[in-house]
């Protein structure tokens, strides 16, 4: 028995990188998938592949930063396949413009804020209603190690992923009674083609690298653990802000 068999699941920054990986090993264990991103012809490509392999696939070119933008994409998603049983959170990502906040500029502030704060919120607001009415659900959102352990330089982004680890607990608490589970994952540095394009394919010289003593995750470490929160494996774990970082939060 395929371990997401008959499920429905919106992943967000479904093109590329973690979400991509995400989106077919849902698709490999049974769940129809809803692609989110603003990328079209990646997330095509991605929603085409799934297709040919046999599941069931639908790309929405959205922002998830767009109020209107988010509803009509869930609207449409929920009328196509009827159900959400997993939302999983994971466009974001920190950028070269992040440091200090002494120097960084705000503009890099509001891009991540509204980027993986935001985007995740938009998500939750339209989704949660959904999962209330249908008996349940299984939230993942995508923190990172930086809300969990101190990493200098990362301000803007720390400051917003530590608002999405936050807000994993609240909504945890809030939403149980409804049967919704709210999880998150706290990846460290993951060797996505962002990743591999700012670290020049060599990520020993991020501070992280050294604390990270396992090396760097592949996006298909991180998409394993969303299957795991995904699954009915995990029905017994809610508020949690999982590590999949190597180590490094074990200093
Ligand atoms: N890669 C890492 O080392 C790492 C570490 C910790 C946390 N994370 C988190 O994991 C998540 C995925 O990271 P990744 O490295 O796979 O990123 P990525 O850049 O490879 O992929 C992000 C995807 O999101 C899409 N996207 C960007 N802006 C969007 C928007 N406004 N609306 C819809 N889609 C949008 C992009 O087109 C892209 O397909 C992010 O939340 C990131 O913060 C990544």
């Amino acid at each position: 028995m395929k371990r997401l068999a008959g499920k429905t699941a919106f992943v967000t920054g479904a093109a590329s990188g973690i979400g991509r990986a995400s989106v077919r090993l849902f698709a490999t264990e049974g769940a129809n998938v809803v692609l989110i991103d603003i990328a079209e012809e990646a997330g095509k490509a991605v929603e085409a592949e799934i297709i040919a392999a046999g599941g069931k696939a639908t790309f929405l070119k959205t922002d998830v930063t767009s109020e209107d933008g988010m509803a009509t994409a869930f609207r449409t998603g929920l009328e196509q396949f009827g159900r959400i049983d997993i939302l999983h959170n994971n466009a974001g990502g920190s950028s070269g413009r992040d440091g200090s906040l002494v120097t960084a500029p705000i503009e890099e502030l509001w891009r991540v804020m509204r980027l993986d704060l935001l985007g995740t919120i938009l998500a939750c607001r339209n989704a949660i209603p959904a999962m209330v009415k249908q008996g349940g659900g299984s939230i993942i959102n995508m923190s990172s190690v930086v809300s969990l352990i101190g990493v200098p330089d990362l301000d803007f982004y720390t400051a917003a992923k530590g608002a999405v680890s936050a807000l994993t607990r609240t909504l945890a608490r809030q939403h149980a009674a409804s049967n919704i589970r709210v999880n998150a994952i706290a990846p460290g540095i993951t060797m996505t083609e962002r990743v591999l394009a700012a670290s020049g394919g060599d990520t020993s010289r991020f501070p992280l690298s050294q604390k990270q003593i396992l090396g760097p995750a592949s996006p298909e470490d991180i998409a394993a653990a969303a299957l795991y929160l995904a699954s009915d494996e995990a029905t017994k774990v809610t508020g949690v802000v999982l590590p999949i970082d190597g180590g490094a939060s074990a200093w």
